[in-house]
């Protein structure tokens, strides 16, 4: 089992498969960057999934395929199929933007895949264009409709920005609710990779704006999840993801690799150990011990602080959100 200085467990492993994307989100990859990182330097499914068994072995329960879009690597269903052969109870999701759901969901849901994260930021056909300067509606909707007809279990998450979506978020709640899809509205995250004008809701605005349409009440959390969970009378259930406020950092239960091979603690978190010299010497102590290392200097919280906020420099598009 592994666990960190502070005694939290560490059950859950978010794998970025590429940090590549077909949209360009403006709070995540505004521009195009610069470069990608070369073919070369990302590790095959061979090299993830030896890592990812090294975790297994170790006590990940739940392992998270994201992006940039996890869905733009070729054959991501290979990579699911070796992950749920080796470990058929390990709970393997994927954080997507639906874009190319219609064309995949049910090969990944036939792999072995169980939950999809599906991002929906509006259900204005311009202004999603606007926010993710792709025209994606249509698609993302038949993706969502397709993930469900596969027996995908689905969330849906809406980032809200003031004076671009922010009307919407009655519109978006009715629809998750109608298609039984718990949305969580996500605080923007600020970052240097993002556009530099956006300003992001809080969650009470949002619960403020909530309330006045529907009735509901805060309820537990899940145990290690980031979402703050409320319930209406008729049983559904949405959140909220507060990075601003640190309390979900006390019960964090997860670590993040990126597509080159760098094990990182906490979101925010700087710092970051690479796994992918041991990988590709086969040297598994030595990936071990770097697992092990990360683990153990996890940090306390992430630095998105309300009074003080820092923009992270580190792209959301490497670390997989
Ligand atoms: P499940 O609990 O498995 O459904 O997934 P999740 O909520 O961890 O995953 P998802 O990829 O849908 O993440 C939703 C949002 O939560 C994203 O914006 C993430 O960046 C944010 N988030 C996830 N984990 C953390 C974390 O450790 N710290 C912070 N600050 N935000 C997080
Ligand atoms: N702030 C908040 N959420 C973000 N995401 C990506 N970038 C940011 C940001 N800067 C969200 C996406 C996706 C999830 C994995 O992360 O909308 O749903
Ligand atoms: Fe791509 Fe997701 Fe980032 Fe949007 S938020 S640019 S869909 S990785």
């Amino acid at each position: 089992m592994l666990r960190d200085r502070y005694d939290r467990k560490v059950t859950y492993l978010r794998v970025s498969v590429t940090e590549r994307c077909n949209f360009r989100c403006r709070y995540c990859m505004a521009e195009k960057p610069f470069s990608w990182v070369p073919k070369e330097n990302l590790l095959s499914y061979e090299e993830l999934f030896s890592f990812i068994k090294i975790g297994i072995d170790n006590g990940i329960q739940k392992i998270r395929l994201t992006g940039g879009e996890p869905t733009t690597r070729e054959n991501l269903d290979e990579l699911i199929g070796m992950i749920h052969t080796y470990a058929p109870n390990v709970d393997i999701g994927l954080t997507t933007n639906g874009f190319l759901l219609p064309a995949q969901a049910e090969k990944l849901k036939c792999a072995g895949l169980r939950r999809v994260n599906i991002s929906l930021d509006s259900l204005n056909r311009e202004t999603l264009d606007y926010i993710t300067q792709k025209d994606v509606l249509e698609q993302i909707l038949t993706g969502i409709d397709a993930a469900s007809d596969a027996g995908l279990s689905i969330k849906l998450n809406s980032v809200i920005l003031r004076g671009i979506n922010d009307h919407e978020i009655v519109p978006l709640f009715e629809y998750a609710k109608e298609i039984g899809a718990q949305i969580r509205y996500i605080e923007y995250m600020e970052n240097s990779h993002a556009h530099e004008t956006l300003q992001g809701l809080r969650s009470d605005e949002i619960i403020e704006v909530l309330g006045k349409s529907y009735p509901f009440i805060p309820i537990d959390r899940d145990e290690s999840g980031p979402a703050n969970l409320y319930e209406t009378p008729d049983g559904y259930r949405f959140g909220t993801i507060e990075p601003h406020r640190h309390d979900f950092c006390a019960t964090c239960d997860r670590l993040r690799l990126t597509a080159e091979g760098d094990l990182i603690g906490c979101l925010y978190f700087e710092g970051a150990k690479s796994i992918k010299e041991a990988i590709r010497e086969g040297n598994i102590a030595k990936a071990t011990q770097i697992l092990e290392d990360v683990v153990f200097n996890k940090p306390e919280k992430n630095l998105w602080g309300i009074e003080n906020i820092e923009i992270s420099s580190r792209a959301f598009y490497r670390t997989g959100g």
